[in-house]
């Protein structure tokens, strides 16, 4: 408990009590198409389908104060001037709450007796955010007040938005209708679809123009006419339009009044106008008329909570730890799927212009969400094979809009077409569909062509294999998953970009990382193969495997642990005779992880020394000791100041990759341990060190190198939410999808007696209740299906469920995973 707020696990919420917290806290509306960024005080900005050519409303990012525009409703009561959310004009409430919860956010301030209830969601399947609004009289005596709701409206494409102003602010339109404010930009010329910002009350006046509504020289916590009390109906004609309608209240005594804004993206295909130039509105209005009662509002906001509750029974965990349940059960199942559509475009930490949907970011994505929409995990990884290269290198990116992958922040990191082999077999063993191997996807380097998704996959494993240095060991590229780890790149120039500077080729850089991703990749190419009856095939990555872990065993081991990479000249890095960055994270993972060290006692002494090098009461360190000087030949990765980011911070990302590799060596205790000193929920005792939402992972947490030791940044866009979903319900609590099956092998803490898991598998429901009477960290006893003593640890599948599983843990070992 703190000061801030709390979690309300029943209602599946995160209740924040103040809105004065260490950093805006974040959430997302939205589930389909239609995202909006929602902070704690309302805060963000709305677009469709991609935050940077279909951007809808305004943000200016790195505002002061820090998180300033967004959906906001001012109260003009009697003069006295405020906003349920706190922001903008920061009048202290008599009370105020924020509920974040799945999809929307429940924003309630109360002052003088008025209370206003915020409730912003997005219908499923729709195109529009709702604002549910309630505004009660609490008090013994009528009162009257004003409302104006505001947004500004972003001109469709936001890196244009916020640089070109020579166009932009010639060229805003809108047309009013009514209580519909309809934002038209660019729909005379090029464009079929517009911003319709509505409400389904009758309205006392409008703005659309923002100077008018706010003035000049004025900010949006004095807008001038909220402080006349009085709209202007001002038309915008260029510079900066926005939506605002005034509302004029009497409320009787106890009385409340119930009605809604809406903000909808609309395309509108022919007739496209109703007279010249004026855009043809019926489906505007027939939004409007649709959600005209409170009752149509509330219909839509259940099927919203529905929609949460199905997916998030797909997997449901009842286990002795409240942070590990919490976070498994709702928030980190909510954050990758927030991560599934979101890829790393948009959050405070992303503007929505930079960075597309990832290649390696989005084949991660996969593995969190595919048990709860495996049709959607189906798409995005045909979509992110269609941008691979017919050498098998890959798009780093590519736009949603346009799923055309681009080459803005580079390309030839030499693990991203790996990262596909691990996403489709995750898809293919949550669904049995093998179907989607002979899908015609094509490169996207030529056009027309139609190689399936398994020639892809091949074409994955043999450009690794093509590509490897002076010890076997694979090319780094520009870099591998540590973006950060330039070993080409010898930058001087302050001006470009570590990623894309640096020649590439002819370099012998290589990756012990790569070496363990592809280890494991090779080992999942295998088991694929395997279940499809090609055993010649199986053979040939048993053979591939079997070379590449020669190649990690005899170049790669440094004495107690893995090395990291050999640089351009072939000196290694992550070596106990360097200087700096003698120990790093990724290579003890992957390898141990890959099935290097299984019997000669090397996986077991790499984690020991990341337990006695790298980890801290705040997570595991990527890299110690930390570069203090900036390396040529070690490029992006020194040029942070030590205990940050990939310089030394703890990337929970990679964290999550330690505590699977603990779970295959059987160290329960230690695999919690590491796992509650990332975790979320469990910062709550630390938050004014933390800062961050308690409630969702973060990319990064300060090292101990840095001076803010223990303060998180970077949250909710990042690949720990995948990562510890798949560690905590498949390596902790051990409900693993297999091809013919779910396989139980957990590995838990000793003291830990009883547990149960309800796991929706391929349309059918588990419900295991796993029971540890000796005390055991890990190995299946016995198990039985429905009463049937089953062979082995795998439940068999079920046409129809629930299916009853009950295991038994104890000293008699299951098998080891190959
Ligand atoms: C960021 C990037 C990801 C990369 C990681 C480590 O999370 O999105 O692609 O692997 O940083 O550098
Ligand atoms: C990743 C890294 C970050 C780096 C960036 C470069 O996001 O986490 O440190 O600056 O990639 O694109």
């Amino acid at each position: 408990m703190h000061g801030y707020g709390h979690f309300d696990d029943t209602a599946r919420e995160y209740v924040i009590l103040r809105p004065d917290t260490p950093l805006p806290w974040l959430n997302y509306l939205g589930q389909d198409e239609f995202f909006g960024l929602c902070t704690n005080t309302g805060g963000g900005y709305t677009f469709w389908r991609d935050a940077k050519l279909r951007r809808l409303t305004r943000y200016r990012y790195n505002n002061v104060p820090m998180d300033l525009g967004g959906r906001y409703l001012y109260i003009n009561h009697n003069g006295s001037i405020w906003n349920p959310g706190w922001k903008p004009v920061q009048t202290t409430l008599d009370r105020y709450e924020c509920r974040h919860g799945l999809g929307y956010t429940r924003i309630t301030g109360a002052k003088g007796g008025i209370e206003v209830e915020l409730l912003f969601f997005v219908p499923p399947g729709e195109n529009v955010e709702i604002w549910k609004t309630t505004v009660r009289n609490t008090t013994g005596k009528p009162q009257r007040l004003t409302l104006f709701s505001f947004v500004e409206f972003c001109l469709y494409e936001a890196l244009n938005d916020m640089t070109n102003y020579q166009r932009t602010y010639s060229i805003g339109e809108v047309e009013v209708d009514g209580s519909g404010i309809y934002h038209k930009t660019e729909y005379r010329e090029r464009r079929d679809h517009y911003t319709l910002f509505g409400c389904t009350r009758p309205i006392d006046g409008y703005d659309t123009a923002r100077d008018a509504f706010v003035g000049v020289h004025n900010g949006l916590h004095e807008p001038q006419v909220v402080r006349a009390g009085q709209a202007r109906n001002s038309r915008a004609f260029g510079w900066n339009p926005i939506g605002s309608h005034q509302i004029n209240l009497h409320l009787a005594p106890g009385a409340s009044e119930t009605f809604a804004f809406l903000l909808a993206y609309i395309e509108q295909g022919e007739p496209k106008f109703d007279q010249p130039y004026v855009i043809n509105k019926t489906k505007g209005r027939q939004l409007l008329a649709k959600y005209s009662t409170p009752v149509a509002v509330d219909t839509a906001f259940e099927a919203l909570g529905k929609v949460w509750s199905n997916l998030l029974g797909a997997y449901q965990a009842e286990c002795p730890n409240e942070h590990a349940n919490r976070m498994v059960n709702i928030w980190n199942q909510y954050q990758c799927l927030v991560t599934f559509n979101l890829s790393r475009t948009a959050s405070l930490f992303e503007t929505g212009i930079g960075r597309g949907m990832g290649f390696r970011d989005s084949n991660q994505d996969i593995l969190g969400f595919v048990h709860m929409l495996p049709e959607r995990a189906r798409q995005r990884i045909l979509d992110l094979a269609a941008t691979q290269l017919a050498d098998g290198t890959c798009f780093h990116q590519y736009q949603p809009l346009t799923k055309k992958g681009n080459a803005e922040i580079g390309g030839d990191f030499y693990d991203d077409h790996l990262w596909l082999i691990l996403s489709t077999c995750a898809y293919i063993k949550e669904t049995g569909d093998r179907a989607i191997l002979d899908a015609p996807v094509g490169y996207a380097d030529k056009p027309g062509s139609r190689e399936s998704l398994l020639h892809h996959l091949e074409t994955s494993i043999a450009y690794t294999l093509n590509h490897r240095g002076p010890h076997g060991l694979p090319l780094i590229g520009h870099a591998d998953w540590n973006d950060c780890l330039n070993l080409n790149c010898f930058s001087k120039e302050p001006n470009e970009s570590f990623q894309c500077a640096g020649d590439v080729d002819g370099s012998v850089a290589e990756s012990v990382m790569i070496a363990g991703l592809f280890l494991y990749a090779a080992r999942e190419m295998e088991q694929l193969f395997a279940w499809l009856a090609r055993p010649d095939a199986a053979q040939r990555m048993h053979g591939h495997h079997q070379e590449m872990l020669h190649a990690v065993e005899t170049e790669a081991w440094d004495g107690q642990w893995y090395l990291r990479a050999f640089d351009a000249e072939s000196r290694p890095v992550g070596s106990a005779k360097c200087d700096e960055g003698k120990i790093f994270i990724e290579s003890q993972g992957w390898c141990v992880l890959g099935g290097a060290g299984r019997d000669n006692g090397r996986a077991l002494q790499a984690l020991q020394s990341v337990h006695e090098h790298l980890f801290t009461p705040n997570g595991i360190i990527l890299q110690q000791p930390a570069y203090s000087a900036y390396h040529l030949e070690l490029g992006e990765i020194t040029s942070y100041p030590p205990g940050v980011k990939e310089n030394a911070g703890i990337f929970c990302h990679n964290n999550a990759w330690i505590h699977l590799a603990l779970c295959q060596t059987g160290q329960g205790e230690r695999a919690l341990e590491y796992y509650l000193s990332i975790c979320p929920s469990a910062k709550e005792r630390q938050i004014e060190t933390y800062r961050s939402e308690p409630y969702v992972y973060a990319q990064m947490i300060a090292g101990r190198d840095a001076s803010c030791f223990g303060e998180a940044k970077n949250s909710w866009l990042t690949g720990t939410a995948a990562w510890t979903f798949v560690s905590v319900s498949q390596g902790l609590l051990g409900v693993q999808p297999d091809y013919e099956g779910l396989l139980i092998d957990p590995c838990i803490p000793k003291d830990w007696t009883e547990y149960k898991v309800t796991r929706r598998f391929r349309g059918v429901e588990y419900k295991i209740t796993i029971n540890n009477p000796d005390g055991v960290n890990r190995g299946v006893k016995c198990m039985t299906v429905d009463g049937k003593t089953v062979d082995g640890n795998r439940i068999p599948l079920f046409e129809t469920g629930p299916v009853e599983v009950e295991v038994e843990l104890g000293k008699a070992l299951v098998r080891l995973p190959a």
